[in-house]
């Protein structure tokens, strides 16, 4: 008999083992997944038992399971997430399927005769010595051995009908997801919302099983300790000229407020702000003060936190302020400085502070240039010295939490407040003359007085 032109070889995926009962049915189990294979043969348990030591070709199980229907049904079992399986053809291995769980592919598997293109959310890469295939929307990857994996991701129907080898890539590529129905694809709506970096960064900033399998480290690890020293909670300061704030009262803040009731309640967005009476130097410290500023025990001593709570307590993000019409601060832009309650300029070219009050008032739909536009900024390495693979997923959460707390302070003291969140990465890189890896606007926030 001829060799065939494709081999498979298996091996049960690590981690995964047999359980089995006194009435002799056997599962598979990797916690928290199981599955029931049921009643095997006793040739059939020893093919898995082969397949849970060693790679095994088909030819090897089936020298031990002997009977063709329960070969095809364990092995239908087995490709449903729990063996790793490598496609062999022509002297060489073309690649390799290593599933991250239990197969639970997004949308219906292209139908038998559907042109099949490759998904919108597939792509190529490095990782290690490997090149890999990966898509937030398959549970595994695979490994690119040969080109002609990439023939088929390039074209594949005309590839598949060149052969055999070709046509079980696109086969395997087809089941595990990387190769759809195009037009099915797109007409799909939970997967059409997603741009396809957004849906990556989803499944891969929050713990499950990508994540695991993605074989680096994930949450809280502190990668860089020993390596890289970790930033210091201050930022370096600009050279710019320095606008001391005054402190906030806040015995008489305390005594004044609107209760927390109130302040929830009467919270809103205010687009428009007040010509008559604009925001004052003053009520701009104030603001920072309750706001932003790094907290000492009884104004001294060491930064304790802010008013704020912050993942890790690192404190990554910093706040600027591009003043358009604040009595007592010139038109500029600054850095805020939390531990001096200061602000400093930071020697933005006029235009730029003029661009960045323009986007904000485009962004509230041509409400007017605000009083003043606060800029929360992120010192990226703060907290991804620590957090692997979630840092920058935490920096947005905390874009959340600072604008919650000036929402809710610019409501007790009677401004207008109003978030935003579509500020220009390359105008503040302009404005400020920080790298964007290294520091980076991530939120917006207008406040000036009310109408
Ligand atoms: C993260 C975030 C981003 C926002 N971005 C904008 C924006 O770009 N433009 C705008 O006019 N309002 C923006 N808003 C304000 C919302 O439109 C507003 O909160 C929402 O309509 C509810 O109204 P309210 O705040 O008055 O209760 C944003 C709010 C948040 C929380």
């Amino acid at each position: 008999m001829n060799a065939p032109a494709v081999t498979v070889r298996r091996r049960l995926r690590p981690g995964v083992y047999e359980l089995g009962d006194a009435r002799g049915t056997l599962a598979l189990a990797a916690p928290p997944d199981t599955a029931v294979l049921g009643t095997l043969s006793p040739g059939a348990r020893t093919a898995l038992r082969a397949l849970g030591g060693r790679e095994t070709t088909e030819d090897e199980l089936a020298a031990d399971a002997t009977n063709p229907a329960e070969r095809a049904a364990l092995l239908t079992a087995l490709d449903r997430g729990w063996v790793i399986r490598t496609l062999h053809a022509g002297g060489h291995d073309l690649c390799t399927t290593v599933p991250f769980g239990p197969r639970r592919p997004h949308g219906p598997a292209p139908a038998p005769g559907r042109p099949r293109a490759l998904s919108r959310f597939a792509r190529v890469r490095r990782d290690g010595d490997d090149i890999i295939l990966e898509s937030p929307l398959a549970d595994s990857r695979i490994v690119v051995h040969h080109g002609d994996v990439l023939r088929v991701l390039h074209d594949p129907e005309p590839a598949a009908r060149s052969g055999a080898a070709a046509a079980a890539v696109a086969g395997e590529l087809a089941a595990e997801g990387f190769l759809v129905d195009r037009e099915a694809e797109e007409a799909d709506f939970t997967a059409l919302q997603w741009a396809p970096h957004e849906l990556d960064f989803h499944v891969r900033s929050r713990a499950g099983r990508r994540t695991r399998a993605a074989g680096t480290g994930f949450g809280g690890t502190r990668w860089a300790k020993g390596r890289f020293a970790p930033l210091p909670e201050r930022r370096p300061p600009y050279p710019g000229r320095v606008l001391a704030l005054p402190a906030a009262d806040l015995d008489r803040a305390a005594r004044t407020d609107p209760s927390l009731t109130r302040v929830l309640e009467d919270r809103r967005s205010h687009r428009r702000h007040g010509t008559a009476d604009p925001l004052t130097r003053d009520r701009l410290g104030e603001f920072l003060f309750r706001t932003a500023r790094a907290r000492r025990r009884d104004g001294e001593g060491p930064p304790v936190g802010r008013p704020y709570p912050c993942g890790g307590g690192l404190y990554e993000m910093e706040v600027y302020v591009a003043a358009g019409q604040v009595r007592g601060v010139p038109r500029d832009f600054y850095h805020y400085d939390p531990h001096d309650h200061a602000l400093v300029a930071t020697g933005a070219p006029p235009r730029t502070v003029d661009r960045l009050l323009r986007d904000a008032d485009a962004a509230t739909g041509g409400a007017g240039r605000p009083q003043a536009l606060l800029v929360l900024a992120a010192r990226f390495g703060r907290l991804m010295w620590k957090y692997e693979a979630m840092g920058y997923a935490l920096v947005l959460k905390h874009v959340g939490v600072v604008q919650q707390v000036m929402y809710s302070v610019a409501t007790a003291m009677g401004l207008a407040p109003c978030a935003l969140g579509s500020g220009d990465i390359d105008l503040f890189a302009r404005a400020t003359g920080c790298d964007p890896v290294e520091e980076s606007s991530v939120g917006e926030f207008c406040l000036g007085s009310l109408p």
